[in-house]
């Protein structure tokens, strides 16, 4: 039997700690389908395609890794593509609530689905989409937080 877990997100971009969680996730999964949301209630800064796209550059040589764009609700499409493990990050308390009721509800929707929660690598803890984005809005420096190919599409977005 092949176990797929389903990574979910919005990945608006994806940062190292993602990539950490990625990796972690490989070492009891066969295959890891990040499944990047489309997430339009959240006026994503960069377009579906374009966190595709990093998402697809950050897990080159990662192995079993596939990178999947979904609509409407994860349970459903974690039931479409064979996926009976979500993998989600902790980070720290303040994270545990939402995930807490996402679970549960995910749990409710489609009873084969079990969350794991993974705590990514402790220099990694701080990190979120939303703070680098806010980083390099005011042109703070991104490169220890996300792929170099990230860091550069950032500094042009906020160049426009
Ligand atoms: O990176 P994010 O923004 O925390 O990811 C949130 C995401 C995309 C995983 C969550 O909003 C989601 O699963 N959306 C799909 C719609 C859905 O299934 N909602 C009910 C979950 S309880």
């Amino acid at each position: 039997m092949t176990r797929i877990a389903i990574y979910p997100g919005t990945f608006d971009p994806v940062t190292r700690g993602h990539e950490d969680l990625i990796r972690r996730s490989l070492r009891f999964a066969d295959q890891v389908v990040v499944a990047v949301a489309e997430n339009p209630g959240k006026a994503p800064l960069f377009s579906l395609d374009e966190r595709i796209g990093f998402l697809r550059t950050v897990t080159e040589g990662m192995g079993a890794v596939e990178i999947r764009a979904f609509s409407g609700l994860l349970a459903a499409f974690a039931q479409e593509i064979g996926a009976d493990i979500v993998v989600r990050g902790l980070r720290a308390v303040s994270d545990f609530e939402y995930e807490f009721q996402m679970a549960l509800m995910n749990r409710q929707l489609n009873t084969d689905l079990e969350t794991i929660f993974l705590v990514p690598a402790l220099d990694l803890t701080y990190l979120s989409s939303s703070l680098v984005r806010e980083v390099a809005r005011f042109g703070g420096p991104v490169d220890g937080f996300v792929h170099p190919a990230v860091s550069r599409a950032l500094q042009a977005k906020f160049k426009q």
